[in-house]
């Protein structure tokens, strides 16, 4: 299994105070120097952390970008002249606080089938952020889609209650039928330091997306301190 670091909220701190500090380009030269995939950033409609210049200026570093993003014209030119390392298809509600839920990829999936087609022939890896849920992964599969990324959020609280065992069931079968169906399989979703050791009872998992844990650990034990403690748990 591979990292992907979300570097978001290093933005949104930032913006707190519409400075420059913390400096997020320099937080990605830190992480970069771990054995991670790539850093994951989510360009909101609302711009509320990652800003346009962040994009520019993290892929001049030459880093691996995972770009999440809503199934817009407006992102999808964005996308087109970053290029990112691949990009994440998610839902995106502007009062929520974080992505609550997957992307109903099924009832739109004729409109998500043309929107993925020019972000797939600029050879930008193309993932659906979706429920562990069987219908949604086939409509991914349908529509072209190279990755399923699991939101693991419902097991994630689940873990708090100490009663999981039934999404991670769920995340288990959708994995299994999404690489059956030739679909590699990501996660990701309020996994933290104490949950993710179950990522490893699903089998084939490509990459994790983790961001609100490792920043929150990093104000304790610094950023590649707390980089390389997640990827001691996942390795
Ligand atoms: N993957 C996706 C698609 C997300 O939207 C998010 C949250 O931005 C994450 C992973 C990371 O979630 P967390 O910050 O809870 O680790």
């Amino acid at each position: 299994m591979k990292l992907g670091v979300n570097i978001d909220h290093i933005a949104t701190l930032r913006n707190a105070r519409g400075g420059v500090e913390p400096n997020l380009v320099e937080a990605a030269k830190i992480i970069l120097k771990e054995d991670i995939l790539a850093l994951t950033m989510h360009l909101r409609e609302d711009r509320r952390h990652i800003k346009d210049k962040d994009l520019y200026d993290v892929k001049s570093l030459g880093a691996k970008i995972n770009l999440e993003m809503a199934a817009t014209t407006e992102i999808q030119k964005i996308a087109l002249d970053i290029i990112p390392y691949s990009v994440c298809i998610v839902p995106e509600r502007r009062q929520e606080v974080t992505t609550e839920g997957g992307l109903d990829v099924y009832s739109q999936k004729e409109y998500l089938k043309e929107f993925i087609k020019p972000l797939k022939e600029k050879g930008i890896l193309v993932s659906m952020f979706i429920d562990p849920d069987i219908k949604q992964v086939e409509a991914s599969r349908y529509i072209g889609a190279n990755y399923i990324e699991m939101h693991t959020g419902s097991f994630s609280i689940a873990f708090e209650k100490g009663d999981f065992k039934h999404e991670l069931d769920k995340l288990k079968s959708a994995a299994l039928h999404a690489q059956k169906l030739d679909l590699k399989v990501n996660a990701g979703h309020g996994l933290n330091y104490e949950n993710v050791y179950l990522m490893k009872e699903i089998s084939g998992i490509s990459e994790l997306n983790i961001g609100h844990s490792i920043i929150s650990r990093s104000i304790f034990v610094g950023i590649s301190q707390a980089v390389k403690e997640m990827l001691e748990l996942i390795d």
